[in-house]
C-alpha cells in the first residue's frame, strides 16, 4: 500500500467484498459486487454491501431458493478482518452494514499533513484530450460556449490532478463557410487590407455588415463562395484576410479565458485542412462514402440513427463533420489519445453519436479508446427563456464578468467588508465572489438539465452557493490562524499530536473527509462534476455541526485563549486542505480573509 496518499474506501471495501464473495460461492463466475455508501442514519453502519439480494436471484433463476439472509451471513463468514473495518451487521432481508474502523480513518487522513493531499493512486497514466469552450471566429462567445468552458476546465483540472497527461484543445471554428463573406467584405471595404491594418476591432458589427450583404446581393453571395474555396487552398491574400480575422477574435476570446484563469491550446478547423483532404480519399477508398444529391455522405454504424455525416459538400468544401473525422484521426495516430473527451451543448449529441459510430466502422476508434461527449443543457434567463440581454440581444460575455464583479463588490459592501479589508483584500475578496459564483453555479447543477443563471441566486450567502462555501473556508482557515497556528506549525504539530476523531461530531466529519478520493473517482466515471460541489456543501455543514459541539479554542471572558484543542485544530486543517483542493478543482480561488 501507498502510504503517501489518501485510499479509496470504495476500493477497498470492493475488494474485501469480492474476495469473500468469491470464496463464499466459488461456483458463481462474476458475481455482483454491490457496495454503497450508507444513509445519514447511523443505525446502517457507514457502507453497506448489497449483494446478497442480487445473489439470491442468481440462485432463483437457476432454481435454487435461498433467503438472501443467508446468503449475506455466508459473505460475513467468509469476510478476513481488515484495517479498514469495525464491525460487519447483517439487517433487514440481507443488508450488510459496514463500520469503518476510527484507527483507519486516522492513517488514512494524517497523511495529508506529511504528504500534501494527493490524488488516489491511478492504475494507469492516460493522454487525455479534452476538447472544450471551441467558440466560433468573428461569431459572439456565447453563454454556451461559457458553459463548455467552464465544464472543460474543470473536467482538465480533475484529470491533471489525477495524473493524467491532458491536452486542453481549443476547436474553434476558424475555417466555416463565414469566412468566405468575410474576406470578401473585408476586400470590399478595405482594399488595402494586407499592407495597412483595417479597422475591424469591432467584428460583430463587420459580421452583421457582411451578413447582409450576403444575404441580398447574389453577386456577392457568389464571391464570397469562391473566397472560402481560394482560402481552403491556402492562397496567401485570402489567408492573410482570414488571419487578420482570427486575431481579432482570438485577442477577445483570451480576454475571458484570462479574467476566469483558463488554460487553452488552439487548434481549430484549419488546422485540419490537408488532413481533412487525406482523410475524404482515405473514406472514399474503403468505400465508405454514398453519394446523396451531389453530397458525400456517410453513414454511422449505431443503430436508430438516420442523419449521416456530411463529409463533402455538393461543391467540394468540407464540413464541420470532415472537420470532427479528421481531427478525430490526429488524435488518435498523432496524440496517442486513450481517452477524448467532447464538451459541447447537448443538442450536439446525435453529431457526436454519429461521429464515433463512423469512427468505429472506418477502424478509426478502437474498443481501447475511450471517447465521451459530455454535454450540457442550455442556460436560461431568470423568465425561463433563453437567456439574452433585456433587448433581446446576446449577452456578451465580457459584460456578464462585469455584472459579476460589479455585484460581488455590492454584496461586500452591505456587510461593510471594506471598512476591515485591506484595498488588495477587497480585490481578490470581489474576484473570488464573482468568477467563483458563475463557475460555481455551473458547475453545481447537473449538468444534463438546463440552468437558470440568476446572479442574485448565486451570490446569497446560503445554501449551496460558493459564498456560503468561500465563507465557510475563510472561518475553517481562521481557526488555526486565530490560535497562532502557521503552516510550518501544523506540520510540526502533526508529528507529535493526532487528529481527534473521538467525539462523535468529530468521527462524522472524519468520515466525510474521507471520502474525498471516491468522490473524484466517481466524477471520471460520469463526468459529472456536481458530485464534488455537492461533496463540498457537506464537508462545510458536516465541519459546522462539528463546530457547533466541539470547541477548538476556549477563551475566558476576556478573550484570552486558555486552551487550544490540538486534535481538533488538526480535524480542523484537515477541512480546510481537502475543502481546498476541491476549490482548485473546480478551478476557484478562495481568499484566506473575506
Ligand atoms: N465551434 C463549435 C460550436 O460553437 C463547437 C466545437 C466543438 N468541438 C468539436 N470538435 N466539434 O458549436
Amino acid at each position: 500500500v501507498d502510504n503517501t496518499r489518501m485510499q479509496s474506501i470504495n476500493d477497498i471495501l470492493t475488494d474485501i467484498f469480492s474476495t469473500a464473495i468469491s470464496r463464499a460461492f466459488p461456483d458463481l463466475t462474476d458475481p455482483p459486487i454491490v457496495i454503497a455508501l450508507s444513509g445519514s442514519n447511523p443505525k446502517f453502519g457507514d457502507y453497506q454491501c448489497n449483494s446478497a439480494m442480487p445473489l439470491s436471484n442468481i440462485y432463483k433463476q437457476s432454481g435454487k431458493k435461498v433467503a438472501p439472509r443467508d446468503l449475506g451471513q455466508k459473505i460475513i463468514d467468509n469476510v478476513e478482518s481488515h484495517e479498514i473495518i469495525e464491525k460487519l451487521e447483517l439487517a433487514g432481508p440481507g443488508f450488510i452494514n459496514v463500520y469503518l474502523n476510527k484507527q483507519f480513518g486516522l492513517k488514512n487522513l494524517s497523511t495529508i499533513f506529511v504528504h500534501g493531499v494527493n490524488p488516489p493512486q491511478l492504475p494507469r497514466k492516460l493522454n487525455v484530450l479534452v476538447d472544450f469552450s471551441s467558440p466560433n471566429i468573428a461569431k459572439e462567445m456565447h453563454v454556451g460556449h461559457l458553459r463548455s468552458t467552464i465544464i472543460g476546465d474543470s473536467i482538465c483540472r480533475l484529470l491533471e490532478f489525477l495524473g493524467h497527461d491532458v491536452l486542453r484543445i481549443n476547436h474553434v471554428g476558424d475555417w466555416g463557410t463565414q469566412f468566405g463573406m468575410l474576406i470578401a467584405h473585408l476586400h470590399d471595404k478595405y482594399p488595402d487590407f494586407h499592407e495597412k491594418s483595417p479597422p475591424i476591432g469591432d467584428l460583430q458589427a463587420f459580421y452583421k455588415e457582411s451578413k447582409q450583404r450576403f444575404d441580398e446581393d447574389e453577386d456577392f453571395k457568389k464571391r464570397a463562395y469562391a473566397s472560402v474555396v481560394k482560402l481552403q487552398s491556402f492562397y496567401p491574400i485570402y489567408k492573410k484576410a482570414w488571419e487578420l480575422i482570427c486575431d481579432v477574435s482570438r485577442k477577445e476570446f483570451q480576454r475571458i479565458y484570462d479574467r476566469l484563469d483558463i488554460k487553452l491550446i488552439e487548434r481549430g478547423e484549419s488546422f485540419y485542412q490537408t488532413r481533412m483532404e487525406a482523410i475524404v480519399k482515405d473514406l472514399q477508398a474503403g468505400g465508405y462514402l454514398e453519394e446523396d444529391e451531389g453530397r458525400k455522405v456517410m453513414w454511422g454504424s449505431q443503430g436508430g440513427q438516420n442523419i449521416p455525416l456530411t463529409v463533402v459538400k455538393s461543391d467540394g468544401g468540407f464540413t464541420y463533420d470532415t472537420s470532427d473525422l479528421a481531427a478525430l484521426k490526429q488524435r488518435v495516430d498523432e496524440e496517442k489519445c486513450d481517452w477524448i473527451i467532447y464538451v459541447t451543448d447537448a443538442g450536439q449529441a446525435t453529431h457526436f453519436n454519429t461521429l464515433f459510430g463512423c469512427a468505429r466502422k472506418a477502424g478509426l476508434l478502437t474498443e481501447k479508446i475511450r471517447v465521451d461527449h459530455v454535454g450540457f443543457g442550455v442556460v436560461l434567463g431568470e423568465d425561463k427563456k433563453k437567456f439574452k440581454t433585456r433587448s433581446g440581444d446576446t449577452v456578451r460575455l465580457l459584460d456578464l464578468l462585469d455584472e459579476g464583479l460589479k455585484r460581488a463588490l455590492d454584496k461586500l459592501k452591505e456587510k461593510e467588508r471594506e471598512k476591515v479589508l485591506t484595498p488588495e483584500e477587497l480585490k481578490q475578496a470581489q474576484e473570488a465572489i464573482a468568477y467563483g459564483c458563475i463557475k460555481y453555479a455551473d458547475l453545481s447543477h447537473n449538468r444534463n438539465h438546463e440552468y437558470v443563471f440568476s446572479f442574485d441566486k448565486m451570490l446569497e450567502d446560503k445554501g449551496n452557493t460558493a459564498v456560503y462555501l468561500l465563507y465557510a473556508y475563510t472561518r475553517i482557515r481562521s481557526i488555526a490562524r486565530n490560535a497562532n497556528f502557521t503552516p510550518e506549525k501544523i506540520k510540526e504539530l502533526a508529528k507529535t499530536c493526532q487528529i481527534s476523531l473521538d467525539h462523535e461530531k468529530e468521527w462524522k466529519l472524519g468520515k466525510v473527509l474521507s471520502r474525498f478520493p471516491d468522490v473524484l473517482l466517481k466524477i471520471t466515471k460520469d463526468l459529472c462534476l456536481h458530485h464534488i460541489c455537492e461533496y463540498m456543501y457537506e464537508i462545510s455543514t458536516t465541519f459546522t455541526e462539528f463546530y457547533d459541539s466541539c470547541y477548538c479554542i476556549e477563551r475566558d471572558s476576556s478573550g484570552d485563549v486558555v486552551k487550544v484543542n490540538h486534535g481538533r485544530i488538526l480535524l480542523a486543517e484537515a477541512t480546510a486542505m481537502i475543502l481546498e483542493k476541491c476549490f482548485s478543482i473546480i478551478g476557484m480561488k478562495p481568499v484566506s480573509r473575506m
